[in-house]
């Protein structure tokens, strides 16, 4: 049994790791900067981190700041492994995405950039393609229009309960620098994706390919986001699908 620190623990990938890591028989806390929260800490001010890390063996870095393109992401990052050196570096586990290093994304460079901090700490990256419910928010949002515009790229989407079991493992094993890459059991054409999501909430809408301009959708049409050889044998989009209240 360790004692694990879950940064994120209130996100969708951080919410199922801890869940996980609980149901494995650790002991989990999970950072959120929510008053109330049982470790409440700021990642980017550095508030609450020093009580949160004491007599941690583990931590499972899912915390970003996605909503703005992971803007503070660096300062956060470099907060974090300060205050873990100062709490006698534990061990870290850090969750990257599939193709940050290929594709030149704003947040990908980001990611990149964290990926190096937590290398030069000593820790894990483990780089994941896209979550299920990132797929489906996306669908969502396509899907509002009368014409439901779907990028023409390939997206491997994997559950992040998935992801979960992976990190769950990297816990224990304590691969040093990159994990092995983790994607979903399938790659699948974005606009069936979104289709899928339609057919699931009964709507007919007609679904419109689009190419995006750019060097970074370039590189997704490259499918430099995909890891064909690293298939989860997980859930696939259409058990997702199946099993998840989807609204519209
Ligand atoms: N989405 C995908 O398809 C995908 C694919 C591969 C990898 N990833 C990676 O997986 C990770 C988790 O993504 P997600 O979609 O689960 O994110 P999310 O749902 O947006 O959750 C973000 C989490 O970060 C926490 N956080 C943000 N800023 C913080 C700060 N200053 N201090 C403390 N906590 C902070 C939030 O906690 P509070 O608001 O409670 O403080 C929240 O729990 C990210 O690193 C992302 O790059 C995502």
């Amino acid at each position: 049994m360790k004692r694990i620190l879950v940064t994120g623990s209130t996100g969708t990938l951080g919410r199922p790791v801890a869940a996980h890591l609980a149901a494995l028989g650790h002991d989990v806390r999970g950072l959120s900067r929510r008053p109330g929260a049982a470790h409440q800490g700021d990642l980017v001010t550095g508030a609450g981190l020093d009580a949160a890390l004491t007599g941690v063996d583990t931590v499972v870095h899912c915390a970003s700041d996605t909503r703005r393109q992971g803007r503070t992401d660096i300062a956060a990052t470099r907060n974090l492994l300060d205050a873990a050196a100062r709490a006698g570096h534990p061990h870290i586990v850090f969750v990257s995405i599939v193709g940050v290093d290929r594709i030149p994304y704003p947040y990908y460079r980001i990611k990149l950039e964290a990926e190096r901090l937590i290398e030069a700490y000593g820790g894990t990256t483990l780089r994941a393609t896209q979550f299920h419910d990132f797929v489906l928010a996306g669908a969502r949002l396509a899907g509002r229009l009368p014409l439901v515009f779907a990028p023409d790229v390939q997206v491997q989407p994997i559950a992040t309960r998935d992801v979960a079991a992976r990190l769950g493992e990297l816990v224990d094993q304590q691969v040093p620098g990159r994990a092995d890459d983790l994607g979903g059991p399938e790659v699948l054409f974005a606009p069936d994706l979104f289709r899928g999501y339609l057919d699931r909430i009964g709507s007919r809408r007609r679904i419109v390919p689009v190419r995006l301009p750019g060097a970074a959708f370039r590189a997704f049409r490259q499918g430099e986001h995909l890891t064909p050889a690293h298939r989860s044998g997980g859930e696939r989009w259409s058990d997702f699908l199946g099993g998840t209240p989807v609204e519209r």
